[in-house]
């Protein structure tokens, strides 16, 4: 059976990296590459932003796919490359005491974490625009009389 290969990408956009450091993710998903021994069939990578920023630092974890699938990859044996794929997962707020649960999970198993995925969240409304501003008072100058 061919084995499965994966991608991990973390984001380091302006939120994920700067505000929640997200290059700790990395650092640790790097470790639990290593200490799994999956190196060789999982890649990882920067992303600049998955434009879910508001519940950073995110991780999209998927299976590297060599082919589109269609239906007739997708029919195939397992031992020929086919067969149902693995979910891919945007998982949020992740942080470094994730890494080795995201790797053993997913990608040695093909489970997504599912406590690490949230619903999408709306962007909260904006805030309404201020009230007009009142006209200036008319000066009065009482050393000038009216004629
Ligand atoms: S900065 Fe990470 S999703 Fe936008």
């Amino acid at each position: 059976m061919p084995e499965r290969r994966y991608r991990i990408v973390v984001c380091r956009g302006p939120d994920c990296g700067d505000r929640r450091d997200s290059a700790a993710v990395h650092a640790a998903l790097v470790r639990a590459i290593a200490d799994a021994g999956v190196a060789a069939t999982c890649e990882l990578d920067w992303q600049s932003c998955f434009g879910r920023c508001s519940q950073g630092p995110n991780v999209l974890v998927r299976e590297v796919v060599a082919a589109p699938i269609h239906r007739g990859l997708a029919d195939l044996p397992q031992r020929l490359g086919g067969g149902p794929r693995a979910a891919t997962a945007l998982d949020n707020r992740v942080a470094p005491v994730h890494a080795a649960e995201i790797v053993a999970s997913h990608i040695g198993r093909g489970a997504v974490v599912r406590h690490l995925i949230e619903p999408l969240v709306a962007a909260p409304p904006a805030a309404p625009p201020p009230p007009p501003a009142e006209p200036p008072a008319p000066e009065v100058r009482e050393d000038v009389k009216a004629p």
